[in-house]
């Protein structure tokens, strides 16, 4: 057993991931399409110690409870038969738990270091399944560029792993992220998928309108048409949050700066700029942008009253060992 350290980027979803088919085991209950970013990234060291008593988990710099990353180490130290605790120290590029998908980078860098940790050279395909099992987004991270994630029909989930759609580099568009409060969002996002798929009236719309949407979502990353990307990549984005208005009580993820950029990607896409808005289990909005257009779209949002950063990154790689 030795010490590893990985690095994974957040992911953004064009399609979403909003409700499961099986709680325990996140399975999703329809596919999703993402994008996975270089710049904003979680690092991750994982060292099985034999003076261990329990497993550790220090969150930059910060000791933090280890609970949501026993079970990930554990089917570890089950698959590699040894049995060590670890230390896992782990750091983010970018604030954690703000609706900027923190637990997928988190979960896809932990698996792959601890993949190596413990030596078990597992596939990508099963790293996803592993990264999965910590955070459905997660399964996502493992891939760079446009990734399609799929819900699979097996009881034990084999097939709801992740697959890349199309590297970063052949289509290099660019991420700019516009972060309206700084706080931790106020109902996580499993809270609300399970809220929405016990009291929404518009759950089972959602999840029927999901598979239309991947298949003109990945014929447009396939085709580089970046106006249709944007017509489903809004639509998807609007109908999982109707989903979630609906619930009950109804969950109210954004505030008004949210709804305020919104309206400003919309304003610079009718005057030319290749822009569009999607938001996630928070209220940040993400602003995905044909490539060089970037820097006018994150200057116009940092503008927008209530907008308190402005991020920008570029796609990026999948998830992979440092040391
Ligand atoms: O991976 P989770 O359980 O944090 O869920 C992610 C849900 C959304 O970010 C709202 C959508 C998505 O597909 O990433």
């Amino acid at each position: 057993m030795q010490a590893a350290t990985a690095r994974a980027g957040a992911n953004i979803a064009l399609v979403k991931y909003w409700g499961k088919r099986d709680a325990r085991l996140n399975l999703p209950a329809a596919g999703s399409i993402s994008i996975t970013l270089a710049d904003l990234e979680t690092r991750t060291t994982v060292s099985p110690l034999p003076d261990l008593a329990d497993d550790e988990l220090l969150l930059d710099g910060q000791p933090a409870s280890a609970g949501r990353i026993v079970p990930v180490l554990d089917r570890f130290r089950a698959l590699s038969g040894c049995d060590l605790r670890c230390r896992v120290e782990t750091s983010n590029s970018f604030p954690t738990g703000a609706g900027l998908a923190s637990s997928a980078s988190g979960f896809a860098a932990l698996v792959v270091a601890a993949d190596t940790a413990f030596g078990t050279g597992l596939d990508l395909a099963r790293l996803s399944e592993q990264a999965r099992l910590g955070s459905g987004s997660a399964a996502r991270s493992i891939f760079g560029g446009f990734v399609e994630m799929a819900a699979g029909c097996r009881v034990d989930g084999h097939d709801a792993v992740a697959h890349p759609l199309l590297e970063a580099a052949e289509w290099p568009l660019e991420v700019v992220v516009a972060i309206t409060e700084a706080g931790p969002k106020s109902v996580s996002s499993t809270n609300g998928m399970n809220l929405t798929m016990s009291t929404s009236p518009y759950y089972s719309a959602w999840v029927d309108s999901v598979p239309a949407d991947l298949d003109r979502a990945r014929r447009a990353v396939v085709a580089k048409d970046f106006g249709v990307l944007a017509e489903v990549a809004e639509a998807s984005a609007l109908k999982m949050h109707a989903s979630a208005l609906a619930a009950q009580p109804g969950l109210i993820y954004w505030n008004p700066a949210t709804v305020a950029c919104l309206h400003a990607v919309r304003a610079l896409r009718d005057a030319g700029t290749g822009v569009f808005f999607t938001v996630d289990a928070g209220p940040q909005v993400k602003a995905v942008c044909l490539p060089g257009q970037g820097a006018r779209v994150a200057d116009r949002l940092a503008d927008v009253d209530g907008v308190v950063q402005v991020m920008e990154s570029r796609l990026g790689a999948g998830a992979g060992v440092l040391a």
